[in-house]
């Protein structure tokens, strides 16, 4: 055991074993559980129903105000459109959330309200002056970052237990695909060990605009593109690296991309090692520690996201071209602001309405 003169008590090196058998796994198998301790992500294909994807899908483009078939209409690059619907993820996504629990150390430590995915996405449509062979260093990609601008995070935190990302279309290579830089959760998860303060912003000094991220991926060997068929979804470790790509073929890209909270906050020294979930393993494991007694040094804060007004503004645009459709369709869209905007954060992300 080493005692640091400033900082937690930790002890040094990773000796865990995690068996899927023993944790009576039954949506994850061993493989999964052992590329989660070294990659920091599993895969579920096909983890979203095709009925679904089908119902959420059907008015993405009305709410767009574009022509699916007329690349001339896809005037804006990336959309990040808001959430009328939403759905709890173990009813209409069973696979998905049984692997979430398991990667989260069972149901009971998963916060429910907090596991409702919506129609809220993340279109990425290209854009014509894009030179369809160029080639970018994923170091170059620019927008690298953590999820995260409603919590000030900490190495123990409780907001984000994983970065959820589901295709709703299928994504290729240079068609946008997330980038994720799976050596870069060592990077994160080392500074915010050297910050128990903790951090609102991932900048250094917190409010410099200087983020610290896109820094530790400079120094990244190992990208992955998260590509995949419609309805697979991606289960990354919450300190995961990421970043958009150019979608230089236009073929257009949706994802969703929501988290899901713990109940409480981590524990990185359990008494019993069977207890500790695979999310704080691959902490520990990318630390080099089999514990560490992380306490944070700041309270535990939540704020207002800061992409909150921007997608609001989008609401009434969305539901004035919704109601034209339903005219003309004579169909339905059922939308949580019809009688004014929800604000549907405040209640999951433990916010006060404004
Ligand atoms: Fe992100």
């Amino acid at each position: 055991m080493s005692a640091p003169a400033t900082g937690p008590q930790m002890k040094k090196g990773f000796t865990h074993k995690f068996d899927a058998k023993k944790h009576d796994f039954k949506f994850l198998t061993q493989e999964d559980a052992n590329h989660f301790l070294e990659k920091g992500y599993v895969v579920v294909r096909g983890g979203i129903p095709e009925d679904h994807l089908k119902m959420a899908k059907e008015t993405v483009w009305v709410r767009l105000g574009m022509d699916e078939h007329d690349k001339n209409t896809w005037t804006r690059e990336e959309i990040h459109m808001p959430r009328h619907k939403m759905w709890n993820a173990k009813d209409f996504a069973p696979k998905v959330y049984g692997a979430m629990c398991e990667l989260m150390g069972g149901e009971d430590r998963v916060d429910r309200k907090t596991a409702s995915w919506g129609d809220s996405f993340i279109c990425n449509l290209g854009n014509p002056e894009y030179n369809p062979n160029e080639v970018i260093d994923p170091r170059d990609l620019g927008p690298w970052h953590v999820d995260g601008d409603w919590f000030r995070h900490f190495l123990d935190g409780e907001n984000q237990a994983l970065e959820c990302l589901v295709l709703y279309s299928d994504v290729e290579e240079r068609a946008g695909p997330t980038y994720i830089a799976t050596d870069g959760i060592a990077k994160v998860a080392k500074w915010l060990l050297e910050h128990p303060e903790g951090s609102e912003d991932m900048c250094e000094p917190e409010g410099s605009g200087n983020r610290v991220v896109p820094g530790f991926v400079r120094e990244c060997k190992d990208f992955v593109t998260l590509t995949g068929k419609t309805g697979d979804v991606f289960l990354c470790h919450f300190l995961t690296p990421h970043s958009r790509s150019r979608n230089h073929i236009r073929n257009s890209r949706f994802i969703i991309n929501p988290f899901v909270s713990f109940n409480e906050p981590q524990q990185l020294k359990r008494e019993n090692p069977d207890d500790y979930s695979l999310i704080e393993l691959k902490t520990l494991h990318d630390l080099d520690c089999d514990w560490i007694d992380f306490k944070p040094a700041r309270e535990r804060y939540h704020f207002l996201p800061r992409t909150k007004a921007k997608k609001d503004a989008l609401i009434q645009e969305e539901l004035q071209r919704l109601k034209e459709w339903e005219t003309k369709t004579g169909k339905r869209y059922e939308s949580m602001h019809e009688k004014g905007v929800v604000y549907w954060q405040a209640p999951i992300m433990g916010l006060a309405e404004v």
